[in-house]
């Protein structure tokens, strides 16, 4: 469950993943691949500077395809290695390592060179709530170390596991907090279960996901809501209105809305991705 976040929090965490940043060669930018830039904080552009960086796009069982390798194409082009796995069905985990050892050859080569025989690589992974940053742990540490929990900033005293021959991994992720500015980025994180639930209200995020579901998931809406085409032309609340008609709960849209925030966080009704590339390409 996502924390709220008070301005102590932050300072708390901004202090503990600054200090801890110091320790590792890489950073694994833990995102949720069908929100990559909403799910991003840009304090780490500011706190990470100078070190490498790699983007993990995590939940991309979730996300549509395509936009995924949109979004890996688009980091690139700006000098951001990404990559796209769904560590809760431990798939692609193995693109981490390659990623890592790509990203830092050089440093290897260097320290190769001072006659390092053995060259130890250390990352830590660092999101804000419900990401997936301590599946992503488990997996590559291939036991269960992290607590599937949220607090502020990196919390306990850390050590290091060892994941491969070459790479070392904190074994406490930094947790960052959610944007909060924007109100559309706002929706996006409520729809994927980034912040509480009791932050916002379910009609606003519910009627976010029907604007785009009526488009692309029309066969799934008729076959869990029962909306007819002709509803599917409504606007936003009525569309809703009909749900909620249709599903029996009477004017509780309340109910409704919520029913439609956990069939897309499931992924019930398809693959999606709510964060666009911008357009320019750049
Ligand atoms: P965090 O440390 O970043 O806060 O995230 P955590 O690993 O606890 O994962 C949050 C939720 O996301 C968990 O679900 C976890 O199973 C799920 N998850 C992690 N990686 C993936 C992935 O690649 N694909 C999918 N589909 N799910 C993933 P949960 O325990 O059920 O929590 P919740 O969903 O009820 O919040």
């Amino acid at each position: 469950m996502a924390i709220q976040w008070y301005p102590g929090h932050m300072a708390k965490a901004r202090r503990e993943v600054s200090e801890a940043l110091k320790q590792v060669d890489i950073i694994y930018e833990i995102v949720d691949a069908r929100i990559p830039e909403s799910s991003r904080n840009p304090l780490l552009d500011e706190i990470g500077q100078g070190k490498k960086r790699l983007i993990i796009l995590n939940k991309a069982d979730l996300a549509d395809p395509a936009a995924t390798r949109a979004w890996i194409d688009y980091y690139a082009a700006h000098q951001l290695p990404a990559i796209a796995i769904d560590a809760q069905h431990t798939k692609g985990i193995n693109q981490i390592a390659q990623a890592t050892r790509a990203e830092l050859a050089e440093y290897v080569a260097k320290q190769k060179d001072r006659g390092v025989r053995q060259v130890l690589l250390r990352a830590m992974c660092i999101g804000i709530p419900n990401v997936g940053k301590s599946t992503i742990l488990n997996r590559l540490a291939q036991r269960n170390i992290a607590q599937a929990g949220n607090t502020p900033g990196v919390t306990r005293a850390q050590q290091w596991i060892k994941t491969n021959a070459d790479i070392m991994l904190l074994d406490t992720p930094g947790i960052l907090w959610p944007k909060f500015e924007d109100p559309l980025v706002g929706t996006k994180l409520a729809l994927t279960g980034a912040i509480k639930d009791t932050l916002f209200h379910p009609d606003d995020v519910a009627l976010f996901a029907l604007k785009q579901l009526s488009h692309q998931a029309q066969d799934e809406l008729t076959k869990f809501y029962h909306v007819t085409p002709a509803e599917l032309q409504l606007a936003g609340p009525d569309l809703l209105m009909q749900m909620t008609a249709h599903l029996g709960f009477r004017d509780d849209y309340e109910r409704t809305s919520w029913a439609i925030i956990n069939d897309v966080r499931k992924g019930r009704l398809g693959r999606f991705t709510w964060d666009e590339v911008p357009a320019d390409g750049q």
